[in-house]
């Protein structure tokens, strides 16, 4: 995995997260299967709940562009210890085959796996 392909996707984007509110800017960056690259920034709302975190504009970035198959996201921000993505991220990281995640500020990297971060992620739904 070129985790520093993706980790400087991440800080370069960064530097257009809209976060006036909380004034916590994320930065993201999806590996598709193909071996592309989408970035993502949070992007927050008046109405708090309407924000939208990095990792979700970034996949949603890939899905816009018909990779629907992925493999890595790295999320950072700069923060005193590596940074982890919410539960609904971690979901939506599920949906599309994400297998590692790479979280980092700017001193350290914490490398996981989506299973350790969200175990169980769709077993049992729909199935009957
Ligand atoms: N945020 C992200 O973009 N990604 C994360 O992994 C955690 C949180 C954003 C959402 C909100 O704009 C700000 O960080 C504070 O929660």
């Amino acid at each position: 995995m070129d985790w520093d392909r993706l980790l400087n996707s991440a800080w370069e984007v960064r530097d257009h997260a809209y976060a006036p509110y909380s004034k916590f800017a994320v930065g993201a960056a999806v590996l598709s299967a193909d071996g592309r690259v989408f970035q993502g920034c949070n992007v927050e709302n008046l109405s708090f709940g309407l924000t939208n975190c990095a990792e979700r504009v970034a996949i949603g970035a890939a899905v816009a562009a018909g990779c629907r198959d992925l493999m890595a996201v790295a999320v950072v921000a700069d923060t005193a210890t590596p940074i982890s993505p919410c539960g609904a991220c971690r979901q939506v990281m599920a949906e599309f085959g994400v297998k590692a995640v790479m979280m980092a500020n700017r001193q350290q990297r914490m490398e996981m796996s989506l299973q350790e971060l969200l175990p169980r992620a769709s077993e049992g739904i729909l199935d009957s």
